[in-house]
């Protein structure tokens, strides 16, 4: 799976907990964080480039553990990958939820301006034809706030109660946490609206999806006697990265420098 840092280890984690026994090569691509404010041609390139590395680990399946690339890269990287591996994304497990738990309803929705402005969640739900009525807002701040470790405290619930009393957000049923950085400030947003709205983190989500398709698939690892080890690449190195993965995945994991760009 890659991110564009190290977020994505929140759908690692979520996906490691449900899936004991697969391998997880995790790649972070820290040399080029954030993804949310690129262009979407620079995060298809940075895309593909990535996928020539799990494809050389032989990975089955490439999960794209970030919404910033799974709105601007999906596609791509499914062509550009063919055969060799099956693509995964982070938008389409949460989309069906929606799409069948909300039909005809209001749903919000926040994440990077990439994501929000890429109108991808929208596009997907009018596929569906279930009369979803999406309200997006970008909250670019957010990420970068979790990232210095500010959540559950008040500097955060100030920025957060600024964002979700954007009128773009009234009279909402539920909302998608868009984003792989905000399952850490999910009990927060929860407070913020005193349980009237549900708050949709889709890490659990993409896990549950994740399980499902290799089953389907066949493509589920054995149980073996030895847990996996997994891999946590990232593409530049500093030892905060690594400090910081330990609010992401639940606890310190090891980064290798993969200087994939040099
Ligand atoms: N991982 C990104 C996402 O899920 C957020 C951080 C970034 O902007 O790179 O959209």
């Amino acid at each position: 799976m890659f991110d564009s840092g190290i977020g994505g280890l929140t759908v690692a984690r979520a996906v490691s907990r449900l899936l004991p026994h697969e391998q997880l090569i995790y790649f972070g691509d820290t040399a080029h964080l954030p993804y949310g404010d690129k262009s979407t041609a620079a995060i298809q390139a940075y895309s593909v480039k990535i996928c020539d590395l799990l494809l050389k680990q032989q990975c089955k399946v490439i999960l794209i553990a970030c919404n910033s690339a799974s709105a601007a890269a999906y596609e791509l990287v499914r062509e550009y990958v063919g055969s060799k591996a099956r693509v995964l994304n982070v938008i389409d497990p949460i989309v069906a939820h929606v799409g069948k738990a909300y039909a005809g309803r209001a749903v919000g929705l926040i994440g990077t301006k990439q994501t929000v402005n890429s109108n991808v969640y929208k596009k997907k739900l009018d596929d569906l034809d279930a009369g979803v009525q999406l309200h997006a807002l970008a909250t670019p701040l957010l990420a970068p706030m979790i990232e210095e470790g500010f959540f559950n405290n008040s500097v955060s619930d100030n920025i957060i109660q600024n964002y979700l009393t954007n009128p773009a957000l009234d009279s909402i049923e539920a909302l998608v946490l868009a984003c792989t950085h905000y399952p850490m400030i999910k009990e927060q947003i929860t407070q913020f609206y005193e349980g009237k709205v549900e708050v949709l983190d889709a890490s659990d989500a993409v896990a549950t999806h994740a399980q499902a398709y290799l089953e389907e698939h066949n493509l589920a690892a054995r149980p073996a006697k030895k847990p996996p080890t997994h891999q946590f690449y990232v593409s530049d190195f500093t030892r905060s990265f690594e400090e910081s993965t330990r609010i992401f995945f639940g606890q310190e994991v090891h980064l290798e420098h993969y200087p994939l760009w040099e």
